[in-house]
């Protein structure tokens, strides 16, 4: 491998984990506006599980038709400049930063470049980069559901799926605001999501959390594997539910949609962006101990299709990280 190549985890055409294969390819150059980043640390994500497999169609519109346009996946990541364009103002060579990037992805690799304006800041002082890289994906996630429910102090909030990536950085998120939270979580978890700050936990092997007497101002779904139907009753007079997947036949597109113009208890389906100001936002919550992302098990990212295995086991508490130099 020459100077100008760097190793990099490709998948040429859709499939299962074993299509990624780690190569030596071309280090990618930055443009006037961009920096090279040397990436330190990644994690594989559900995105990444979604861009790589084309599981549903419709994905395909953002990632490719009939093969993808990302062959290197990858959206977060934390390492140090390398170097930077001609008209770079905000970071210098050195810098350790750390951010998200799902519109060209890239982090599976040793190198990667990311335009000075989009999502990346400096890391939080005092964190490794294998903590920085996991805070964006589903901090940002669950930032936006957070927001679009429109959550205040004193709001009582559901939270189904409280371990996952997104659930997890939500219940701290949700904490951070002043609202009061009860997870569903699996007994191995219970402990773990009392550290986040839930008040409440209800074990989903030992209970259906559908059936408590108590009403939320929001219901979070951060797994995707409940139906607005179900959790209605669990929801007070304005109530808001979210859910992180479709639904049984898309139906969640549809009812946020038409649930709103009903007035009442209603579906919300945010679109979630990101940008640097979530990420700035995300790292200030960091810095103030309010939010530190759950990590789960680390692999090389010579090991990557065995981490794919694992996060699509639906079984990885809060993020899988990839370390890469
Ligand atoms: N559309 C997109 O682009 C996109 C992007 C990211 C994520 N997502 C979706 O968001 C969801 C969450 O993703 P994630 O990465 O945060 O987490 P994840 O890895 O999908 O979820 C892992 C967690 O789910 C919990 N879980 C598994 N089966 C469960 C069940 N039957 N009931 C309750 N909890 C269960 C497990 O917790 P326990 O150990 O407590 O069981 C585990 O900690 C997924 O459905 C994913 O597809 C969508």
């Amino acid at each position: 491998m020459n100077n100008n190549q760097m190793k990099a985890a490709i998948n040429n055409t859709y499939g299962p984990p074993e299509v990624v294969k780690v190569m030596d390819i071309d280090k990618p150059i930055p443009t006037d506006k961009e920096v090279l980043i040397k990436v330190y640390a990644t994690t594989v994500n559900r995105t990444d599980c979604g861009f790589r497999s084309a599981e549903y169609f419709i994905s395909r519109f953002f990632s490719g038709l009939f093969r993808p346009k990302f062959k290197t996946l990858g959206n977060e990541f934390a390492g140090v400049i390398e170097a930077t364009g001609k008209d770079v103002t905000l970071f210098k060579t050195g810098d350790k930063v750390f951010g998200y990037n799902d519109t060209r992805f890239g982090a599976h690799a040793e190198y990667m470049t990311m335009a000075e304006n989009e999502a990346i800041t400096t890391m939080p002082a005092d964190i490794t980069f294998e903590e920085a890289a996991p805070i964006t994906e589903g901090g940002h996630y669950a930032l936006c559901d957070i927001r679009a429910a429109k959550v205040k102090p004193g709001h009582n909030v559901l939270i189904y799926g409280a371990t996952g990536a997104i659930g997890s950085a939500a219940v701290q998120l949700v904490k951070q605001i002043g609202a009061m939270v009860t997870a569903v979580c699996n007994t191995k978890n219970v402990e773990l999501v009392k550290t986040l700050g839930a008040e409440v936990v209800i074990d989903y092997t030992k209970s259906d959390f559908t059936t408590i007497d108590q009403t939320f101002d929001f219901v979070f779904d951060a797994v995707g594997k409940s139906s607005f139907k179900t959790c209605k009753p669990l929801l007070n007079k304005n109530g808001i539910y979210i859910s992180t997947e479709l639904g049984k036949n898309a139906e969640n597109i549809f009812l946020a949609l038409t649930t709103p113009l009903l007035g009442g208890k209603k579906v919300l389906f945010p679109m979630p962006t990101i940008c640097k100001e979530n990420v700035i936002f995300l790292k200030e919550l960091v810095e103030k101990g309010k939010f530190k992302p759950v990590i789960d098990r680390q692999y090389s990212l010579e090991q990557i299709v065995e981490a794919y295995n694992y996060v699509e086991s639906r079984q990885k508490t809060g993020n899988v990280i990839i370390t890469v130099n």
